[in-house]
């Protein structure tokens, strides 16, 4: 990740700054010498950061995750060892909901087959040469975690005449109420039009969607991955939408990133794959580094981070 000067400069204002990487991911050689005789780290969902790597960094106290999702942290060992894991919730659910609604857009009016279509020569006329669209109007659409993003896309969906349904893990949510219905998960996905996935990677939502919950959707839906790819078994999902079992497809997260160019998934002209851009405008990744910024330098200086992934290493810290 290559820091703007001013950025760097903020951290350098309270540490000595080591960059790892500077021309792509780091190896995983570079990240272990590199958290070595290091307060904090800063850094994102393409470097794991798992036991071994919390072992090497014998002085860490603070890991600044930039993105929401964690799941490449083992933080269940950044605990044990005392370590504080950070990330940068809340300023990028606005981005991440806009680009949900703009694939389920793409996918049900062929936005970007219309448009492969002109720039191909392929432009015939008024009846162009492509099958019609769906309208979102008078839709079901289910949201499969209904936490800060799924909620935002909630939000969206409304204006655009789609009535909302929503399964999580916590059960019916009371603030939920006029926005969108609660249903039990097989339930919800027998219902929708469009299923859009927004919950964290954990063992129990590694491939939540498969060939069973594939067979339960209607031959016409679609589904909408912007959470992490192996949410989704993406074999599964091929072999739907390859048999006409499923409408289409739009994915931001793959398994793995970047997928393989000679994966079939990727040459069905029903499915849609964008390179996780979810956070990735301008604004919000401004905001996202300042705040793993303000993250990491607390976390250094043995202040409490604004976003604490384990507060209970700091409530350990304060009662000793
Ligand atoms: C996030 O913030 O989790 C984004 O998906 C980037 O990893």
């Amino acid at each position: 990740m290559r820091l703007p000067e001013a950025v760097l400069a903020r951290i350098e204002e309270v540490a000595e700054v080591t960059v790892c990487g500077s021309q792509g991911p780091p190896s995983r050689e570079q990240v272990i010498a590199g958290v070595r005789d290091v307060d904090g780290v800063l850094s994102s969902t393409v470097v794991p950061v798992d036991a071994e790597v919390l072992e090497a960094g014998q002085r860490l106290r603070v890991v600044s995750n930039f993105g929401v999702g964690f799941d490449h942290v083992d933080v269940g060992a950044a605990t044990e060892r005392g370590i504080l894991v950070t990330n940068t919730p809340d300023v990028l659910t606005d981005a991440v909901a806009d680009l949900t609604l703009g694939l389920m857009l793409a996918l049900a009016r062929r936005i970007v087959e219309g448009a492969l279509l002109v720039r191909e020569g392929r432009w015939i006329g008024w009846n162009v040469r492509l099958p019609l669209a769906t309208d979102l109007s008078g839709k079901t659409l289910a949201i499969i975690g209904l936490g800060r993003i799924g909620t935002a896309v909630a939000r969206r969906a409304q204006p655009f005449g789609l009535s909302v349904i929503y399964h999580d893990v916590r059960g019916e949510i009371a603030e939920a109420a006029g926005l969108a219905t609660y249903r039990p998960f097989d339930q919800a996905l027998r219902e929708a039009d469009i299923v859009s996935l927004h919950v964290n990677l954990t063992p129990e939502t590694t491939r939540l969607i498969g060939a069973r919950e594939l067979a339960l959707m209607k031959p016409v839906a679609f589904l909408v991955n912007t959470s992490r790819g192996p949410v989704v078994d993406q074999r599964a999902l091929y072999e739907a939408l390859r048999d006409g079992r499923l409408a289409g497809a739009a994915l931001d997260v793959t398994e793995p990133e970047p997928p393989d160019p000679a994966d079939p998934l990727l040459q069905l002209s029903n499915v849609l794959v964008v390179p996780h851009i979810g956070s990735a405008t301008r604004e919000t990744r401004a905001a996202m580094l300042d705040l793993a910024v303000r993250n990491l330098v607390a976390g250094v200086l043995g202040q409490r981070p604004p976003c604490l992934v384990n507060p209970e290493v700091w409530s350990k810290r304060r009662t000793p």
